[in-house]
């Protein structure tokens, strides 16, 4: 089994959108079985609670599904139980590196980073910019690119 982990600063908006599209991708590639995805907060604030209501809102208008979706922080046993630890913006990487400062076999980047040409090299924060559309752009793109890294690295 693959295990991507998705991590922001609250796991409300971006990381939670991406776990959604993600699993929703691998459902229609048909790859659950072989991948899984799962999503975390550096923050602890809002342990427990279900994705804002933004990134509710534009998942529901393009039919992906969060159910059961919860926040939880990410802690250093993550880096035994995930394959990619998948970031948003810089500041997320330096606090992952701040949780586990060791070398590991996995792969820690950001989702921007398999976009060739990107419009952006981090993943804006609708939770201050309050733009959930242009957020869910570049996490589709992201996914997508990512996904199809993973497919050609393991041969799926
Ligand atoms: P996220 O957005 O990292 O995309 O989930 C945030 C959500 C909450 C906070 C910061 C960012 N906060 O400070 O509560």
């Amino acid at each position: 089994m693959i295990r991507v982990l998705f991590v922001c600063l609250g796991n409300i908006c971006r990381s939670p959108m991406a776990e959604a599209v993600f699993r929703d991708m691998l459902v229609k590639a048909n790859l659950t079985k072989l991948i899984e995805v799962d999503s975390g907060g550096i923050g602890g604030w809002h342990v427990g609670k279900i994705p804002h209501q933004g990134t509710r809102d534009i998942l529901d208008q393009q039919n992906i599904s969060y159910i059961g979706m919860k926040a939880r922080q990410v802690s250093k046993k993550d880096w035994d139980d995930f394959n990619y630890i998948i970031a948003m913006d810089d500041q997320n990487i330096k606090d992952l590196q701040n949780i586990n400062s060791q070398n590991t076999d996995i792969v820690v980047a950001k989702l921007m980073d398999f976009v060739e040409d990107a419009k952006e090299r981090e993943v804006p924060d609708p939770y201050y910019t309050g733009k959930f559309d242009y957020t869910y752009e570049l996490v589709m793109e992201g996914c997508s690119k990512l996904l199809s890294y993973i497919r050609e690295k393991h041969n799926i």
